[in-house]
């Protein structure tokens, strides 16, 4: 099976979950990227089941709303029982780096909202330690330079994604060359400087339920 067969199948695993696991008339959380998108064509079929979806981008909003599912605004919702979303990098506790497609503040507020962050990835993407993907980090255009330069501080060398601007207005640097021995103590430190919106480690508010896809079928790994 190739990668995009993978994803698909643990897409259709996540709706599977959901469709057990979510009560009647809730609100879904749902994530951005490729497998993020194989989930919500999934979800179409789910679609009377939910009183509504928030989305983590306003990519996701459109393709939600395409298959005629009422887009939330966070600010109308106090509870959203589970939310699905890729990842990039995932270690053995569960903690992720998330933020390849450049919504990571967006998805880490509604993982923060949720009361089930459930991540859905191919086997490639489970890693010993964090760190091989560059580090995501969303920051305040005028603070670009300045971050950069703390950044390289803490070890890392922080890299402009060009031409990417967020959904909230903002820019990316990518961070190489990390080996994050402990993501918790990390996410921390890089959002105390100033004109970070936050970075993409989630290891605070690690992932719940991990479902990983590869050739033998669909693996689901819980935490705690
Ligand atoms: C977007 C993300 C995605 O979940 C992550 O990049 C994984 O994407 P894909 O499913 O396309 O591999 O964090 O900001």
């Amino acid at each position: 099976m190739n990668q995009d067969q993978l994803k698909a199948l643990v897409a259709r695993a996540a709706a599977e979950y959901v469709e057990e696991h979510a009560p009647c008339d809730s609100v879904i959380g749902v994530g951005t990227g490729s497998t993020a998108n194989l989930f919500i064509d999934e979800l179409g079929r789910l679609k009377d089941r939910f009183s509504g979806a928030v989305a983590s981008s306003e990519a996701s909003r459109v393709r939600l709303e395409k298959l005629g599912f009422r887009v939330l605004d966070l600010n109308e919702v106090s509870e959203i029982p589970i939310y699905v979303d890729g990842a990039d990098e995932i270690d053995p506790a569960l903690h992720v780096i998330k933020g390849g497609g450049a919504a990571l503040t967006r998805e880490k507020i509604v993982a923060a909202v949720a009361a089930k962050f459930v991540c859905i990835a191919d086997a490639s993407k489970r890693v010993e330690v964090l760190g091989r993907f560059p580090l995501p980090v969303e920051v305040i255009p005028m603070a670009r330079e300045y971050v950069a330069r703390q950044l390289r501080k803490l070890g890392g060398e922080p890299c402009w994604r060009e031409g990417v601007v967020t959904d909230n207005g903002n820019v990316i640097l990518d961070v190489h060359g990390l080996r994050i021995a402990d993501p918790v103590a990390l996410e921390s430190a890089i959002n105390q400087i100033v004109g970070v919106v936050t970075n993409g480690l989630f290891a605070a508010r690690a992932v719940d339920v991990l479902l990983v896809s590869n050739a033998d079928g669909v693996q689901r790994m819980q935490r705690g």
